[in-house]
């Protein structure tokens, strides 16, 4: 789905719609599928191949050691010379949650009225209700890079690694994430949060409790993306 400039519609999609962004996502799909948060830790392969973009959460609370051994998970990601670039807030007082929906609603607003579209009270609830999901989890990870580590041109490739780790380290405990961009905007992350401009936003990603496992969306096979020796 690729909008002007080429970037991707999940705001106007997810907004305009008033349904949480989804490629394919039908909630209910795998549900009962997953493993428990508390139970026995999923294979590697199968966290692999179960880890789900997840955009709506029970407000089930995540226990200090899970948070705790999925930002440990990051923290051993592999980086440029060793650099270790990152920072991550951890979000979990309710009303920063808030905060953060509250800011985004107003900026999707701003951004219609600066686009001639409608912003009436309706289109504010409407924006508000497709967010919903994203803001249900009970802890949100903001991955941030610092613009003064030792090879700052390296931290575009840095900072995803973590978020991946992360993302899989949440799955093999039996918690969903979204790696998100568009749907909750860098800006308003660094405005709510006093984030400076020494670091780069990578990615928010809400941790919880799914309401259901998404199904998979189509993945390409693995044939597309081989090469043999040479092209
Ligand atoms: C760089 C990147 C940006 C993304 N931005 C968003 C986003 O802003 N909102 C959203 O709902 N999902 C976002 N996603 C999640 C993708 O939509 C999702 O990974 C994709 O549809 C495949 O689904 P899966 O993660 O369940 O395999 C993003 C993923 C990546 C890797």
């Amino acid at each position: 789905m690729t909008g002007e400039n080429g970037r991707r519609e999940f705001v106007k999609l997810s907004f305009a719609a008033g349904v949480p962004f989804a490629l394919g996502a039908t909630p209910d799909s795998l549900a009962g599928f997953a493993s428990d948060p508390g139970q026995e830790e999923l294979p590697f392969f199968e966290v692999v191949r179960n880890r789900r973009s997840v955009r709506e959460f029970k407000p089930t609370p995540i226990p200090d050691e899970h948070l705790q051994q999925i930002l440990d998970a990051a923290r051993l990601a592999p980086t440029s010379g060793n650099q270790q670039p990152w920072k991550f807030v951890v979000i979990r007082d309710p009303s920063v949650i808030d905060e953060l929906k509250e800011a985004c609603v107003r900026k999707n607003l701003e951004a219609r009225r600066a686009r001639g579209m409608e912003a009436t009270p309706e289109v504010a609830e409407q924006v508000t209700e497709g967010l919903k999901g994203y803001f249900s989890a009970p802890v949100y990870i903001v991955v941030l890079t610092d613009g003064e580590s030792r090879y700052p041109t390296y931290n575009h490739w840095d900072g995803p690694m973590a978020a991946g780790y992360l993302m899989l380290a949440a799955r093999a405990l039996g918690y969903g994430t979204v790696f998100i961009t568009d749907s909750i905007p860098a800006d308003v992350t660094k405005e709510v949060l006093n984030i400076s401009d020494r670091f780069t936003r990578v990615c928010i990603t809400p941790l919880g409790v799914p309401v259901a496992w998404p199904d998979t969306p189509q993945k390409k096979p693995l044939d597309e993306f081989i090469v043999q020796d040479r092209f």
